[in-house]
């Protein structure tokens, strides 16, 4: 067993767990945060990802002890009780259906802003090409993204 103490979504963690335990597996099995989803666990979809002291990372193909002494972000983290800019936008321009890559499109998405925060459509469809929709087409997607840049200064987690 091996001990992993990390920062997730503001609180602090310290738990013993086997090597090879990957992160997703770490954040719903152990701490219960089941926002983040698993759609592959092979590294294509991208309804895994996170933020890594805020850099997008899809949790599946990250192992547990690997973020040791770092900074997570799930789904569950952003907001602050409210919904985030991000949030928001996604719920007002539509941009989920059956919902499963939503958690992943949008922290990825808050990682595109806050590295670029106004970014233009083909920026948007580059930064979230990572991660895979199955139902939208991903026109509102790309919407619900330009809505949380020209709505919010600051959209970063
Ligand atoms: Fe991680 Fe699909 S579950 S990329
Ligand atoms: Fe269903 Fe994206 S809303 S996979």
């Amino acid at each position: 067993m091996a001990r992993v103490s990390v920062t997730v979504d503001g609180t602090r963690y310290s738990d013993e767990v086997e090597p090879r335990t990957l992160l997703v597996q770490y954040l719903r099995d152990t701490l219960g945060k089941t926002g983040t989803l698993v759609g592959c666990d092979t590294t294509n979809c991208g309804a895994c990802t996170v933020l890594m002291d805020g850099r997008s990372v899809k949790s599946c193909t990250v192992l547990a002890v690997q973020a040791d002494g770092h900074e997570v972000t799930t789904i569950e983290g952003l907001g602050n009780g409210e919904l985030h800019p991000v949030q928001q936008a996604f719920h007002e321009c539509h941009a989920l259906q059956c919902g499963y890559c939503t958690p992943g499109m949008i922290m990825s998405s808050v990682d595109l802003l806050s590295r670029n925060p106004h970014p233009d459509e083909q920026q948007i469809r580059e930064g979230l090409e990572g991660n895979l929709c199955r139902c939208t087409g991903y026109q509102n997607i790309v919407a619900a993204v330009r809505q949380a840049a020209e709505t919010s200064a600051e959209v970063g987690a």
